[in-house]
């Protein structure tokens, strides 16, 4: 993984929020906080909480007495997460790296991370700061998205991105988002982490934007791609945006937009 790959800072956190979590990330959200409340934990740990997607849909669904922390490694992503959760006492908000969590052992009955994991440069010690903190018999819930190849808009955007740049293509969406899909070495790292029971599901959603604009630009400006266009020469910014965005319009019409978005969800507990 690249060093800018876990950079979510400058304008990335405002257009994450506006484009790319209605377009992937709102779905998924729904689905893991139902998950996560399904056992009505009294205290949860969110980590990787980026700009509160999963927050906003899990805290309602929490008991009045539960106590949710809720991290990330980059402070402009829990500003921007804080800024739009009304004020809840259950809620505290605090800077953290996944990999080595600031809580002392068995304190929550879940940790949950949505679309973390990938991010992680070592996957088995984030795993294991996990179960950690976790309470014996407490749940892991996460997930992943699969191949880039299963995600069309993800795909069709790193193909046209480069184009502007052929000899030194960005690659962070294949990388590092789409990088960590094999379900066989996801079992075997959680396993290695201490995990004994391990469930993964594969779930298939569509991605909708008003325009193929719209989905290029969440993409090439709203996530850690940008950081990589920008390195290579600020001012193809909006050359690349462009191609994406007749990329996507090319296979999904110049309207509102639809993509296949693939990802697995996992619950390990043991
Ligand atoms: C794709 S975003 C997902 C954010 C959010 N969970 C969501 O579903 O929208 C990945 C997040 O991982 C965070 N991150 C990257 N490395 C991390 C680490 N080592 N520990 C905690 N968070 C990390 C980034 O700051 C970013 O907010």
């Amino acid at each position: 993984m690249a060093e800018s790959d876990k950079v979510f800072a400058g304008s990335i956190p405002k257009f994450y929020d506006t484009l790319m979590v209605p377009l992937i990330f709102e779905a998924y959200a729904a689905n893991l906080a139902q998950l996560v409340a399904a056992s009505s934990p009294g205290s949860v740990l969110e980590t990787a909480a980026g700009s509160g997607v999963v927050t906003r849909s899990l805290a309602p669904r929490l008991g009045a007495d539960a106590c949710y922390m809720v991290t990330d490694l980059n402070q402009p992503m829990l500003d921007h997460a804080a800024s739009r959760q009304g004020a809840d006492g259950r809620i505290a908000w605090r800077q953290a790296d996944a990999l080595d969590l600031p809580f002392d052992d068995a304190l929550f009955d879940v940790v949950c991370c949505q679309f973390g994991a990938m991010f992680f440069p070592d996957r088995v010690a984030g795993y294991t700061e996990a179960r950690r903190v976790l309470k014996p018999g407490g749940r892991f819930v996460f997930s992943v998205w699969d191949r880039i190849e299963e995600n069309a808009f993800a795909d069709e955007v790193t193909n046209a991105v480069a184009t502007v740049f052929p000899h030194d293509p960005p690659r962070f969406l294949a990388r590092t988002p789409h990088g960590y899909h094999d379900v066989a070495l996801i079992r075997e790292e959680l396993s290695r982490a201490g995990f004994t029971d391990i469930e993964i599901a594969t779930r298939e959603e569509v991605s909708r934007a008003h325009s193929a604009r719209v989905a290029a630009t969440a993409y090439c400006q709203g996530t850690p791609l940008r950081n990589e266009i920008e390195a290579r020469d600020a001012s193809s910014l909006e050359v690349a945006t462009d191609r994406a965005t007749q990329a996507i319009a090319s296979r999904h019409g110049d309207g509102p937009v639809a993509g296949k978005i693939q990802a697995h969800v996992i619950v390990a507990t043991g």
